[in-house]
């Protein structure tokens, strides 16, 4: 086993970045060495800046560490970013410039052709453009790596299986997303209450865009997307965590639904700390996938689906279910860190 990186978080209070300190206790190949959020708990323990929201206490390990302004340097070797978009953009640059990997859960920089947008099981081929990017953008040692929106994970990861065999030519998906996707405190309980909201502020461009990057190609110098057309519409719904997703599916070449079962339940998980025995797993069960039963299949980083059927416009119908904040955030990142390594890139 490797020795241990010191490792930042950037947006540590947040819904993401507890969930962060939460995974990396006792991680084998990580220790937190510092946090960082905002002027409102840059300057006090941890203990005192963060309203802990996770099940069970705040691990001690983190508790008297002095939360810092998000700026390089920060005594570590590399940062875990969780960062609002908007101020993202900035801080992530600032850091590569600085000499850090960035490895970031961010939308600021998904879509930049030179930054990989990582589902290690899917691409990992991508970290290719790590290079691109470093000579492109003039950060030396430092680079931005990122993982997809929290939604498009429980979805990319079945067409990635259903593309390799048969082609993808159309995805309609309708996604019914958890609070805690919307960060602490997020939706106002009198909103969501008893209620749908049919709205998630800038979430259908990504739904609709990001995995066609993550099931492109690279090709020596950049990645070429996919040539499929996602349309999608996007919910909050009355679920802590784990966001759903009803897809419907064109394919490209024919294929049974003994076929299609046979690619999910073959796609290969990795052999990196945090990969779950079984990247994609199909429920039997009729019933299933449900968020409050099947979030934590895999400790969260499993994609979960279930409900195949021919459908009377598109090819398939399905159901896919992810773990939001860990498959879709602080464990997706976590992954993509490990996966850093195993290539010998940090
Ligand atoms: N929640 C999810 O399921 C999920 C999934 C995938 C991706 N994401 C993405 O992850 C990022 C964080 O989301 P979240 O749900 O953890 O949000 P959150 O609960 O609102 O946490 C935001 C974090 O950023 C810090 N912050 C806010 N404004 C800042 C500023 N101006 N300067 C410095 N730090 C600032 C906050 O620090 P203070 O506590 O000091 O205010 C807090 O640590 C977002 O980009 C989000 O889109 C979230």
């Amino acid at each position: 086993m490797s020795r241990k990186y010191r490792v930042g978080i950037l947006g540590a209070t947040g819904t993401v970045g507890q969930r962060f300190v939460q995974l990396l206790e006792n991680h084998p190949q990580f220790e937190i060495t510092a946090l960082a959020a905002s002027d409102r708990s840059a300057g006090k323990p941890y203990a005192q800046a963060c309203a802990w929201k996770l099940a069970g206490a705040m691990p001690n390990y983190v508790k008297e560490i002095v939360v810092e302004a998000i700026a390089p340097p920060l005594d570590c070797e590399l940062v875990f970013s969780s960062l609002p978009t908007g101020v993202a953009r900035e801080t992530e640059e600032a850091f590569a410039r600085a000499g850090f990997p960035v490895i970031s859960n961010s939308s600021a920089y998904r879509m930049d052709e030179d930054v990989p947008l990582l589902i290690p099981e899917i691409n990992a081929e991508h970290l290719a453009l790590i290079e691109i990017q470093q000579q492109r953008r003039g950060f030396g040692k430092g680079f931005i790596i990122t993982n997809p929106n929290c939604a498009v994970v429980s979805f990319a990861p079945p067409l990635a299986a259903l593309d390799k065999r048969f082609g993808v030519e159309s995805v309609f998906v309708t996604t019914l997303q958890a609070i805690s996707g919307a960060g602490y405190p997020g939706v106002s309980s009198f909103d969501i209450t008893d209620n749908v909201l049919p709205y998630i502020a800038g979430e259908e461009p990504k739904v609709e865009t990001e995995a066609q990057k993550i099931l492109g190609k690279f090709t020596g110098g950049a990645i070429e997307k996919a040539n499929f057309t996602v349309s999608a519409q996007c919910f909050r719904v009355d679920v802590l965590d784990g966001h759903t997703a009803s897809v419907r599916v064109k394919l490209r070449r024919p294929s049974t639904l003994e076929d299609v079962f046979a690619a999910m339940k073959t796609f290969p998980s990795l052999n990196l700390h945090s990969s779950p025995e079984h990247f994609i797993d199909v429920c039997d069960e009729p019933s299933r996938p449900q968020p409050r039963l099947d979030r934590d299949n895999g400790k969260g980083m499993t994609i979960t689906v279930g409900r195949f059927f021919p459908d009377n416009i598109f090819d398939y119908r399905f159901v896919a279910l992810s773990h939001n904040t860990v498959r879709g955030a602080a464990g997706a990142a976590i992954l993509n860190a490990e996966l850093l390594i195993d290539r010998k890139i940090l």
